[in-house]
């Protein structure tokens, strides 16, 4: 599964907006008749998804500018555009995944033995990251339930844990110690079971840009972005709560759970708003919702537990 995408690829690009949205409507409308996702006439690159009903709706996308312009992925540096400059040289084909731990069918599997015939869909969620932004991506990806499934999650497994590739000669932040590699998170298993959790190896209908995470990643769209573990190269099953990448680098600021919650400030700013990316420098402040919006779904998830200690 060749990564195709060029880093400096524009929304002009790609598909006009009205055209991307009216195929979404379409889809969306047409059921089974658009499984195949791609109208005809299309570049067969195209991923082969539909629509989920656990997407937004009534909230427009960021553009493909913003979401693979404007990034976190420390593997290529500190700045928000140094991803979309240097991710470009990262080889995601071949991509291998360890799965390892208390599952049935450990292994090291090539990335689309792995994922064979699992649905994929497109997923609009709202993103928030914990420096107090936010975005709107249509990503495309399979539920990691039916990831877990397919691996053999074995009785007594609590929770997953991920790693991200250390490869320094392609990935130059990691020749600098900015975090200890590799990149680590973790879930709780029934957190990773529930169903707006995903593995990402796409957005906006085409394999996922490399400083998006190429060619999988993670997103839990209840959880600050950081969770959001991109280019994983192993998942692991445990009985105890594994090590996480922030909560490593400073526990006093990232606890594991990282659920966005406006009540909850971190401890240098509040999170009680957040700046909507692409919407200019005097407009787009928002309130934050608690879990992102996502509260109806997953709250449940945490009750009973005082998510202020459990942050
Ligand atoms: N994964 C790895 N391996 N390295 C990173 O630096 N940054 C995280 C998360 N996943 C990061 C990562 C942070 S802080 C955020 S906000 C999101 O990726 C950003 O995802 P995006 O660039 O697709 O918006």
């Amino acid at each position: 599964m060749a990564n195709r995408f060029r880093t400096d690829l524009r929304w002009s690009d790609v598909t006009p907006r009205a055209m991307f949205m009216n195929r979404r409507q379409l889809l969306a409308g047409a059921g089974a008749l658009a499984l195949a996702g791609a109208a005809p006439g299309q570049a067969s690159a195209k991923l082969d998804y539909k629509p989920s009903p656990l997407s937004l709706t009534g909230q427009e996308p960021n553009t493909l500018e913003d979401i693979s312009g404007y990034n976190n992925f420390y593997e290529f540096g500190l700045g928000k555009e140094d991803p979309a400059a240097n991710a470009g040289m990262l080889t995601t084909d071949p991509w291998t995944v360890k799965v390892d731990g208390m599952v049935d069918k450990p292994g090291d599997y090539a990335l689309g033995d792995l994922i064979a015939g699992l649905p994929l869909e497109e997923r609009i969620y709202r993103f928030r990251c914990v420096e107090a932004w936010a975005m709107v991506v249509p990503w495309i990806g399979l539920q990691l339930s039916g990831l877990l499934d397919r691996i053999g999650v074995q009785a007594g497994a609590k929770f997953v844990s991920f790693e991200t590739l250390v490869r320094p000669e392609e990935m130059p932040g990691q020749t600098r110690g900015i975090l200890d590699w590799p990149y680590r998170e973790g879930l709780r298993l029934d957190e990773a079971m529930h169903p707006l959790t995903i593995m990402a190896t796409g957005l906006y209908g085409e394999p996922m840009p490399n400083q998006n995470g190429a060619p999988i990643r993670l997103i839990v769209p209840w959880k600050y972005g950081f969770k959001s573990i991109k280019s994983i190269v192993r998942i692991s099953l445990t009985d105890t709560m594994p090590q996480t990448t922030w909560n490593m680098q400073n526990p006093a600021e990232y606890g594991f759970y990282s659920n966005v919650n406006p009540t909850v400030d971190h401890p240098r700013w509040s999170q009680a708003s957040e700046r909507l990316i692409g919407s200019g420098l005097f407009g787009g402040r928002q309130e934050t919702l608690m879990f992102n919006g996502y509260e109806d779904q997953v709250a449940s998830l945490y009750a009973g537990m005082d998510l202020a200690k459990d942050y």
